[in-house]
């Protein structure tokens, strides 16, 4: 595995399904070997795969309590893998085991008060967490469904950034394309949003 990223947050409908997929289309688009770990048992990235005939990438349905671990028997030694979770407040165990091991870990925030506010149980679980990695995370917060020509993206970055996260730079603005994004294959095209997350991600890493 040349990569692992994580999308997490201890909340429901912050995104981080859409993201994880999205963000496995874009990898594949520029020419990686891609694999999708969808993590949650309710399933919805396996749903969207069969939905429309198939993944172009690998998928692996790894809703158990030691997904962490296994993760490290998927794929070759190119393989970016993108892991899909639950809900930590729900599913804490498979959250905990996966965050103890991932390269990224990336939150998906939408710039709203009540979403920048309840990042701090995150930041209790990545704490927790951090403690039993063998080295830290690089961890970030990705901020998503932000409106275009408002406020509210640029007040979330700062309230964000001056909590201590990382924020990083493309952020997924909030379009009637991502809310009807499960289900269907979507087109990505470069310089997308979801393409410039992934070209960041591949640069945190070093990944040409
Ligand atoms: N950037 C966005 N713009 C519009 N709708 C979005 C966006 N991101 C997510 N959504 C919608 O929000 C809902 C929750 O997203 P989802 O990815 O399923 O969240 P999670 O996996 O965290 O529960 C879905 O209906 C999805 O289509
Ligand atoms: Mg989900």
């Amino acid at each position: 595995m040349r990569l692992s990223i994580a999308l997490a947050n201890l909340k429901p409908g912050t995104g981080k399904t859409t993201t994880a997929v999205l963000l496995a289309y874009a990898l594949h688009r520029r020419g990686h070997q891609v694999a999708l770990a969808d993590c949650d048992p309710a399933g919805s990235a396996l749903a969207w795969s069969d939905a429309v005939g198939g993944f172009p990438f690998a998928l692996y349905g790894l809703a158990v309590k030691d997904a962490g671990r296994r993760l490290a028997g998927i794929g070759g030694p190119g393989t970016i893998v993108v892991c899909d979770l639950p809900q930590a407040e729900d599913h804490g165990a498979i959250v905990r085991s996966v965050l103890r091991r991932v390269d990224e870990i990336s939150i998906p925030v939408a710039p709203t008060t009540i979403e920048i506010e309840r990042t701090s149980g995150m930041a209790d679980l990545l704490a927790e967490v951090g403690e039993v990695r063998e080295r830290p995370a690089r961890v970030a917060v990705v901020l998503n469904r932000v409106v275009g020509g408002a406020r509210s993206g640029g007040d979330a970055r700062q309230a964000l950034s001056e909590l201590g996260y990382d924020v990083l730079g493309p952020q997924i603005p909030r379009r009637e394309v991502y809310a009807l994004a499960y289900g269907a294959a979507p087109s990505i095209r470069g310089g997308d949003p979801f393409d410039l997350l992934a070209e960041t991600y591949l640069t945190r890493a070093g990944v040409a």
